[in-house]
C-alpha cells in the first residue's frame, strides 16, 4: 500500500514505486520529517532519536525538521505559516487531530491551533507510477472572529546534510529560461517574482541534486502551480539540512480569512530520482500530459500554427491576411493565429486594449471574411488578446477609468501605455466574460492567445475592504484561472494559449488551465536552442511554443539558415512566423518539406521524453533527442560554427530499447543497428559549416 501508518509509533510513510516519504507525529504536536529518498521497505526500521538543542541561542525546535512549521516559539528557519489573530496573536501552536486517507493515496493530516479554532490540513497526494507527490495546505477558520494569514506556503521540504547543487534559470524578456546550477552555500537563495505574475526572471519551482548528471545521481525537485507572485525559498541551515519552502509571496501579501471560511493553497508536484535530470524531466513530462495540462491538451497532438506578429505586427488588414493564409495553407499550416492589431484603435501600442471588436478599417465585414477565407483554405482560426490589460486611449478606459488597479491620490503607472484592469471586481470579471464569449461565440475560432505585456502596479481595488487590499495579487491570478476555465467549459473546442512578454507566464498554475504556452520573444534559432534547453528541465516540450521567423532576426539581428530555424523550432511545437509573401518558391518548398516532415515525427517530440545529449551551452554542438515509448526516435543536431579539428561528431543515443533494432535514416542515407550499439557506440556524424543542422528519424523494426 501507498500510504502506511504506524499507530504505536505515529509513522507516516508515503511509497512510491521508487520513492519513500517519511514523517511523524511527535508529543502530539509537531509534525517531524524523518525522510525522503530511495524507496525504504518497512517505515517502523526509522529510529526516532530526540532533537538535541545545541545552546540556549539554537533550540530543538529550530533544528528539527518539522513539515510545515509556523511561526512561534524559538523558530526562526524559514517559516511556513504566520497568522495574526484579532487579540494581536501572531504565531500558531500546533496539535495534532487526526489523520484521514483519501482514495487510498492522499493522506490529510489534521492540525488545529492550541487555543483558537484555526484548522491546518496538511495534503498529500501520491501518483504513484510518477514518483510524484503533490502538496498542498487548506486553513479553515473556524474562531469567531477574522484572522489574517501573511505568510502561506504550499509546501516545505527538508533534505539530509547540506551537500547540494540548486538549478534555476535566470533571464529577461527575450532572454528567459537561461538554467545555472551552482553549489548551494550557507544561509538563504530566494527565487521569487513580485510582478503580479510568473515573471521572466526566475521560475517557480527547485532542483537541488548531490552531484547529479544527465544520466545518473541524486535530484530533488518540486514545482509550484501558480503564475501570481511567488517564493521559493532555499535555506542552508547551520544544522546541517536544507529547507525549501515554495508558495505564495509574502510580499505585500495577508489574506484574511473570515469566520467559516476555508483557503486552500496552489499546489507543489514534487519527486526523487537516483536517475539525473533526464529521469526529472521525463517525469514532470509526463506529470504535465497526464495530470496537470486540461483533458484536451492531455490527448491532442497540436496543429502546426503560423502566427502574424512578427510578419505583420500592428499593420494588418484582412487582404494582407488573406494573402498570408493563402501561403500558409500551401506550406502545411493547419492553424492560422492572428497577433495583435486587429481591434478598436490598435494601430500601435498606443492605444485600443479593453476594445475588443475588431477594427473597422481593417476589417470592414468584420473577422468573418477572414475567418471564413482560413478555414476554406482547410485552416482553424486562432486570435491574439490581452484581457487583464487597458489602454488609457481606449473606449474602455473613457467609460470606466475605474476598473483599474490605483492607489487613491496617486497617478497610475503606465507600461507599454497601459494600465492593469482590476480583475477582482466582478463587473470587470463579467465584462471580460462577455466579449471573450462573444468573439468566440460570432467567429469560428479555434485558438486564443492570451498575452500579459505589464505587471501590475499600484496594487489598490476600490472595491476591496482595506484589510483585502493584500489580497488583491493572489485574487487577480485567481480570477485569470477562473475566466480561462469559464471560457473553457463553455467553449471546450477552443485551446488557450497563455503568454507574458514572451515567457512571463511559465509555471504549473498556468500549464493548469492553458493548453500551450509562448516560450520567449526571441525567435533567433541559436539563442532558442538554450532557451528551449533551460525550459525543458521541468516543463512540458508538448506545451512549448516556437517559431520560424524572417532573418536577420528582428531581437538578435542574426541571420542563419532556413533548414537550421526550422529544426530549432521543431523541437517543440511547430509555428511559422514570417512573413512568407517575401519567401521565393525554393523557400516555401522547403517550408512544406519541413512542416510536412514535422507532421511525421511531431508525435515522438510532443509525447515523447526529451534526452540533452550536448549543448551549445559548452561549445559549438548541440545535440537533442526525444524519444517515443522506445518505439521511435528523433535526434536533432547543430552545428552552430564550424572548426574543422573537430568535424566529426560521435553522438551515443539515450533511451533506446538495446534489445531492438532501429532503421536510422539520416537525409538520403538508412541503417540498421541494435539500440545497445546507437547508445554505447553512437552515430558519428560529419559536420561542416556555420549554423547547419540535421534531423536523424528512427524506428524499431523489431
Ligand atoms: C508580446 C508577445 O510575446 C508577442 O508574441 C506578441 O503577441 C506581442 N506581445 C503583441 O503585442
Amino acid at each position: 500500500m501507498a500510504i502506511t501508518f504506524s499507530k504505536d509509533r505515529s509513522i507516516f510513510s508515503l511509497d512510491t514505486q521508487s520513492s519513500s516519504y517519511v514523517f511523524a507525529i511527535e508529543n502530539g504536536e509537531h509534525v517531524r520529517h524523518l525522510y525522503w529518498g530511495p524507496k525504504v521497505r518497512n517505515a517502523a526500521d526509522f529510529q526516532i532519536r530526540p532533537v538535541e538543542r545545541v545552546d540556549s541561542q539554537d533550540a530543538a525546535i529550530d533544528t528539527m525538521a518539522e513539515e510545515y512549521p509556523p511561526f512561534g516559539g524559538l523558530r526562526y528557519k524559514t517559516t511556513a505559516i504566520k497568522p495574526r489573530f484579532p487579540d494581536g496573536t501572531r504565531d500558531l501552536v500546533f496539535r495534532f487531530v487526526e489523520h484521514s486517507v483519501r482514495d487510498g493515496n492522499e493522506l490529510v493530516i489534521h492540525l488545529r491551533d492550541a487555543h483558537h479554532k484555526l484548522f491546518v490540513d496538511l495534503h498529500y497526494r501520491l501518483y504513484d507510477d510518477l514518483n510524484v507527490i503533490k502538496r498542498w495546505v487548506e486553513v479553515e477558520n473556524r474562531t469567531s472572529a477574522d484572522v489574517e494569514l501573511s505568510t502561506l506556503a504550499s509546501a516545505y521540504f527538508n533534505l539530509p546534510g547540506t551537500d547540494y547543487f540548486y538549478s534555476q534559470v535566470t533571464g529577461h524578456w527575450s532572454a528567459e529560461h537561461q538554467i545555472f546550477r551552482e553549489r548551494l552555500q550557507p544561509g538563504r537563495a530566494d527565487f521569487q517574482c513580485r510582478k503580479g505574475l510568473t515573471g521572466n526572471t526566475h521560475s517557480p519551482y527547485f532542483i537541488l541534486d548531490r552531484g547529479a548528471t544527465e544520466e545518473r545521481g541524486e535530484v530533488y525537485f518540486g514545482a509550484l502551480a501558480y503564475g501570481g507572485n511567488w517564493n521559493v525559498t532555499i535555506e542552508s541551515t547551520q544544522f546541517h539540512w536544507v529547507r525549501v519552502a515554495l508558495g505564495i509571496n509574502s510580499f505585500d501579501f495577508a489574506l484574511r480569512l473570515k469566520k467559516g471560511e476555508r483557503f486552500a493553497t496552489p499546489a507543489v508536484f514534487a519527486g526523487f530520482t537516483e536517475l539525473g535530470f533526464s529521469q526529472m524531466s521525463h517525469t514532470m513530462n509526463d506529470l504535465a500530459r497526464q495530470i496537470v495540462l486540461p483533458q484536451r491538451a492531455r490527448e491532442r497532438i497540436h496543429p502546426v500554427l503560423f502566427n502574424s506578429w512578427e510578419a505583420t505586427k500592428f499593420d494588418i488588414s484582412v487582404h494582407q491576411q488573406i494573402a498570408l493564409a493563402k501561403k500558409a495553407a500551401k506550406v502545411g499550416v493547419e492553424l492560422f493565429v492572428v497577433d495583435d492589431g486587429w481591434f478598436g484603435q490598435r494601430n500601435s501600442d498606443q492605444a485600443g486594449l479593453g476594445d475588443w471588436v475588431a477594427n473597422k478599417k481593417k476589417f470592414p465585414k468584420g473577422l468573418k471574411e477572414l475567418t471564413t477565407a482560413v478555414n476554406k483554405l482547410g485552416m482553424e482560426f486562432g486570435l491574439w488578446i490581452e484581457p487583464e490589460m487597458v489602454n488609457p486611449d481606449s473606449n474602455l478606459y473613457r467609460k470606466h477609468p475605474d476598473w483599474i488597479y490605483e492607489f487613491k491620490n496617486r497617478t497610475p503607472t503606465t507600461a507599454r501605455n497601459q494600465l492593469v484592469l482590476n480583475l477582482t471586481r466582478p463587473e470587470v470579471q463579467k465584462y471580460l466574460f462577455s466579449v471573450i464569449d462573444a468573439l468566440l461565440t460570432e467567429n469560428n475560432i479555434a485558438y486564443i492567445k492570451w498575452d500579459m505585456n505589464r505587471p501590475i502596479s499600484e496594487p489598490g481595488a476600490r472595491n476591496l475592504a482595506p484589510a483585502d487590499q493584500c489580497s488583491l495579487w493572489l485574487r487577480h491570478t485567481e480570477a485569470v484561472y477562473e475566466l480561462v476555465d469559464a471560457l473553457r467549459a463553455k467553449h471546450p473546442h477552443v485551446t488557450f494559449e497563455g503568454c507574458a512578454s514572451g515567457g512571463g507566464r511559465i509555471d504549473y498554475g498556468t500549464l493548469g488551465h492553458f493548453d500551450q504556452i509562448w516560450l520567449s520573444d526571441n525567435t533567433d534559432a541559436t539563442d532558442r536552442l538554450l532557451i528551449q534547453e533551460g525550459y525543458s528541465y521541468l516543463y512540458p516540450i508538448k506545451a512549448m511554443r516556437a517559431w520560424v521567423t524572417d532573418v536577420p532576426n528582428k531581437i538578435t539581428k542574426k541571420s542563419t539558415p532556413l533548414e537550421f530555424r526550422f529544426h530549432s523550432a521543431m523541437c517543440g511545437t511547430l509555428g511559422l512566423g514570417g512573413n512568407l509573401t517575401n519567401y521565393t518558391q525554393k523557400e516555401l518548398a522547403l517550408c512544406a518539406q519541413k512542416v510536412a516532415e514535422y507532421k511525421r515525427i511531431r508525435h515522438i517530440v510532443q509525447d515523447g521524453h526529451v534526452y540533452r545529449l550536448k549543448s551549445i551551452a559548452n561549445g559549438r554542438f548541440h545535440a537533442v533527442q526525444y524519444v517515443y515509448r522506445q518505439a521511435e526516435s528523433v535526434l536533432f543536431v547543430f552545428l552552430t560554427a564550424q572548426k574543422y579539428i573537430e568535424s566529426n561528431y560521435a553522438v551515443r543515443l539515450r533511451g533506446l530499447d538495446p534489445a531492438r533494432r532501429y532503421e536510422v535514416v539520416r537525409r538520403e542515407d538508412k541503417f540498421v543497428a541494435f539500440g545497445d550499439y546507437l547508445m554505447n557506440v553512437g552515430i558519428s556524424l560529419k559536420m561542416m559549416g556555420d549554423y547547419v543542422s540535421e534531423l536523424i528519424h528512427l524506428r524499431a523494426t523489431s
